[in-house]
């Protein structure tokens, strides 16, 4: 069965391109998104690498580790990581898993092959510190992910995991968030001081209280 929220990452042993790695000794405690590529020297996947690559410090400031994989070897990762650099504007800093014989990609269900008999799918998994799954995306190859997107779960997951609330719809960092169902009304003047607006006894907002 494929790997559901909530289930533990899979560990593994793998050659990347800063050296081979245990993959839970490079998360350590940290946060980490791990994310496929169908190929080495691809349009879409050049231009994802270098937009990670130019976002890491926004990564590095929530405490989470970027890891990468695409079915090549490292020495070819090696040789496309100049492309990226040259085209991307970046200096490209973590790590690209080499996955020839498609070990891991299999291991995290990353090969679709009613999409394709060859390439991984854009798979993205956001794994938290106790290494559950917190998110699973799956996109075409086709279609290039949108980084400020996974910062943005990233936010509301790490907010949630320590406050009684939720994130709505098109929420970002800064907005207000809904208490989650589980807190009485009576309750929540007392967890959060900030204030709430009960718009109905099902949705309670209040402003975003870890800032
Ligand atoms: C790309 O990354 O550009 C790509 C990879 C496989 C199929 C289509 C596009």
């Amino acid at each position: 069965m494929s790997l559901q929220l909530g289930d533990i990452a899979p560990d593994f042993n793998a050659p990347t391109t800063l050296g081979d790695i245990n993959f839970y000794d490079y998360i350590k405690d940290s946060w980490a998104v791990f994310f496929s590529h169908p190929a080495d020297f691809t349009p879409v996947c050049t231009t994802e690498l270098g937009r990670a690559s130019r976002l890491k410090p926004e990564f590095d400031k929530r405490n989470v580790k970027l890891i990468a994989i695409s079915v090549d070897n490292v020495e070819s990762h090696k040789e496309w990581i100049k492309d990226i650099n040259e085209t991307q504007n970046t200096d490209f800093n973590f790590p690209i898993i080499g996955d020839e014989n498609k070990t891991v990609a299999q291991l995290y269900g990353m090969l679709h092959p009613n999409a394709s008999e060859t390439f991984t799918v854009r798979s993205v998994f956001v794994i938290a510190p106790d290494k559950k799954i917190k998110l699973i995306l799956t996109y075409p190859a086709s279609t290039g992910r949108n980084f400020d997107e996974i910062l943005r779960v990233i936010d509301s997951l790490q907010l949630t995991a320590n406050h009684s609330v939720a994130t709505p719809a098109d929420w970002k960092h800064g907005d207000d968030c809904v208490v989650v169902p589980s807190i009485a009304t009576a309750d929540i003047p007392a967890k959060f001081p900030k204030g709430f607006k009960e718009i109905k006894s099902y949705l309670r907002t209040t402003p975003q209280p870890n800032i």
